[in-house]
């Protein structure tokens, strides 16, 4: 597939997506949303992929939310279908994804936009960006996984307020309450989430993939968390990178990690 709307390259190992839609304030339209679908499950199926970094065109938005003139004409149906596969084929195979998202939040992160960055496993954003759900002021309310997502990430009093005001915090305040994991100047913004990319790239990439899982686990309440840990634990003891990562430290070594 050939993209209009992002730019997509591997480089030592870390994919970096850049949505690119600058003029509209790099807002979801159902091309890029397709495109997005499209370059996530490259991810998950492309070995020399041990990371992936998301971010926004320019130094304005990260995304300015779902495009607004795409729905604003939809039926009960239709506004129940673009939640349903946005959801699906983006926001959740994002967060299910075993290759780890960092979004890298270096403008105005709003409605989808925000729950964009909320389904990546780690957040960081510029000292100048403004985060919000204010699809109130439109007479909807999130529909890309935004009131469970934002709930669990900052709790339920903290949800409630910022979801039915529609306020838009900074990216100082989003870290304080645990929105974002890291907020810094705008220059060093892609440099910080490749600080970290850089760090789990060295890492047991079939470990990695369990970890999310058991993370996830933790907050979808149809499973036992703790189970999934100890099924997750019992497989890594099967794994050839097991043997590397433990034989590395046995011999004073560095381990050489083939995601095997
Ligand atoms: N959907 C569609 N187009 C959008 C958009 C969105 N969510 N957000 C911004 N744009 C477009 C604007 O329509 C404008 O296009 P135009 O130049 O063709 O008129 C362009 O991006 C620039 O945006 P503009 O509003 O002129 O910039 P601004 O600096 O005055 O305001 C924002 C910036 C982010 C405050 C404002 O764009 C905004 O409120 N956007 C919508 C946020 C929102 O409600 N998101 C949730 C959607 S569910």
């Amino acid at each position: 597939m050939s993209y209009q709307n992002i730019l997509s390259e591997v480089k030592a190992n870390i994919l970096y997506i850049t949505i690119n839609r600058e003029s509209k304030l790099n807002a979801l339209n159902k091309q890029t949303l397709a495109e997005l679908a499209d370059v996530i499950s490259f991810a998950a199926k492309t070995e020399e992929v041990r990371g992936v970094l998301l971010t926004g065109a320019g130094e304005k938005a990260f995304v300015a939310g779902a495009d607004i003139s795409e729905f604003s004409a939809y039926s009960t149906e239709q506004g129940e279908d673009l939640a349903r596969s946005g959801q699906v084929n983006v926001f959740d195979a994002i967060e299910n994804s075993t290759k780890p998202f960092v979004a890298a939040i270096n403008g105005f992160a709003l409605g989808g936009g925000l729950e964009l960055a909320m389904a990546c496993h780690i957040r960081v954003a510029a000292d100048t960006a403004k985060m919000g759900l204010p699809e109130v002021t439109l007479g909807l309310i999130p529909g890309y996984g935004g009131t469970q997502r934002l709930t669990r990430l900052v709790g339920k009093g903290r949800a409630a307020e910022l979801i039915t005001t529609a306020d838009m915090i900074t990216a100082e305040r989003a870290e304080k309450i645990g929105l974002i994991n890291h907020v810094v100047p705008q220059t060093e913004l892609i440099g910080k989430a490749e600080e970290i990319l850089n760090k789990i790239k060295q890492r047991a990439p079939l470990a990695i993939a369990a970890a999310i899982r058991a993370v996830n686990a933790a907050v979808n309440e149809g499973v036992n968390g703790f189970e999934v840990e100890i099924d997750e634990f019992g497989k890594c003891f099967g794994t050839q990178d097991f043997k590397e990562g433990t034989g590395a430290f046995l011999e004073k070594r560095r381990a050489d990690f083939k995601g095997r």
